[in-house]
């Protein structure tokens, strides 16, 4: 298996990722999970993820809380889509498994240095702060690096905090620029491909009738998230971002995208945390990020369901 961290801020869809990393132990082996600000403020976020683990049944999850804003801005937040707690829905109890003492910045410094070079994969599903921070201290870390499978951007889809950026990139552009610019190979699940993961009545019926509590969870937190889509956009259900790069380590056959140059706008006026992504190759600028625009909607809830079933 690939010795995976996922790096979140959950969010109903972070925790499907966490959920599907957990139940595919074959392909993926999940090292850590280190928690970043985001969606809500730090402190929720990896009592969140805390929570997620032990649904699972895996209270052994080493988790570690990071940073608690950005490299230079304040920080955003997105309870106007996950809720006041951030995994709003079904009410869920404090968890009782500990919080890692570590910050999880060292944690991503230190395995990255201990395991051998070239065989961790970072899985980033928050804004980047956590990972750009790690890099700026420890460049050496750099090329030690497996893979970068991210949730973030948008160029073809619009954005979804502002007219032109994704989340996850706009709460902190300086630190997706580190990232984008470290040379580590990076691979892109944007609002592009997540937009083609949404869910409907059949897929989150699927989840429900597992019968199982993560089963009956992801249907809860699901119904809870699709209302914003639904009132905001009219569409039957709601992007599964995050899972997306989880799902890309367990069956890249059900992607496909292009390698291109993807630069981070730090500066605009109206376009700040706009991830441009040069599609046709105009700009001269080399190849930096593998670009994921298209995904096997069907294979990608089939394998959700398969996967949540086994927790
Ligand atoms: C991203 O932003 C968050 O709200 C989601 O968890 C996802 O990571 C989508 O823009
Ligand atoms: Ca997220």
């Amino acid at each position: 298996p690939r010795k995976i961290i996922i790096d979140t801020d959950p969010g109903q869809d972070d925790a499907v990722a966490i959920l599907l990393a957990l139940g595919g132990p074959e392909e993926v082996e999940l090292l850590g999970i280190t928690a970043v600000a985001g969606n809500v403020p730090l402190p929720l976020t990896q009592k969140n993820a805390r929570i997620v683990c032990e649904l699972a049944g895996r209270p052994d999850v080493k988790v570690f809380a990071g940073c608690e804003a950005p490299l230079k801005r304040k920080l955003v937040t997105a309870e106007h889509v996950h809720g006041k707690t951030g995994l709003d829905g079904p009410v869920m109890a404090d968890p009782t498994m500990p919080l890692q003492d570590r910050h999880a910045v060292d944690f991503i410094i230190e395995t990255l240095r201990q395991e051998p070079e070239g065989t961790v994969t970072l899985v980033p599903v928050g804004p980047l702060t956590n990972i750009a921070t790690a890099f700026q201290r420890a460049p050496d870390i750099i090329p030690r690096v497996q893979e970068i499978v991210l949730m973030g951007g948008a160029y073809f889809e619009v954005g979804n905090i502002t007219p032109s950026a994704e989340f996850n990139i706009y709460v902190d552009p300086e630190a997706a620029q580190v990232v984008f610019g470290s040379g580590a190979p990076v691979t892109v699940m944007s609002l592009d491909v997540t937009h083609k993961a949404l869910t409907n009545r059949a897929r989150v019926e699927a989840f429900r009738a597992l019968g199982t509590a993560p089963g009956r969870m992801v249907a809860e937190w699901t119904d809870f998230f699709e209302r914003f889509d639904k009132e905001k956009y009219g569409s039957e259900g709601a992007p599964l971002h995050d899972p997306c790069a989880v799902a890309w380590l367990i069956r890249p056959d059900l992607f496909s995208g292009r390698r291109i140059n993807v630069e981070i706008e730090t500066e605009g006026r109206f376009t700040t945390g706009m991830t441009v992504a040069d599609w046709w190759g105009v700009s001269g600028r080399a190849p930096n990020a593998l670009w994921i625009r298209e995904i096997d909607a069907e294979g990608f809830f089939a394998l959700l369901t398969e996967r949540i079933a086994r927790l």
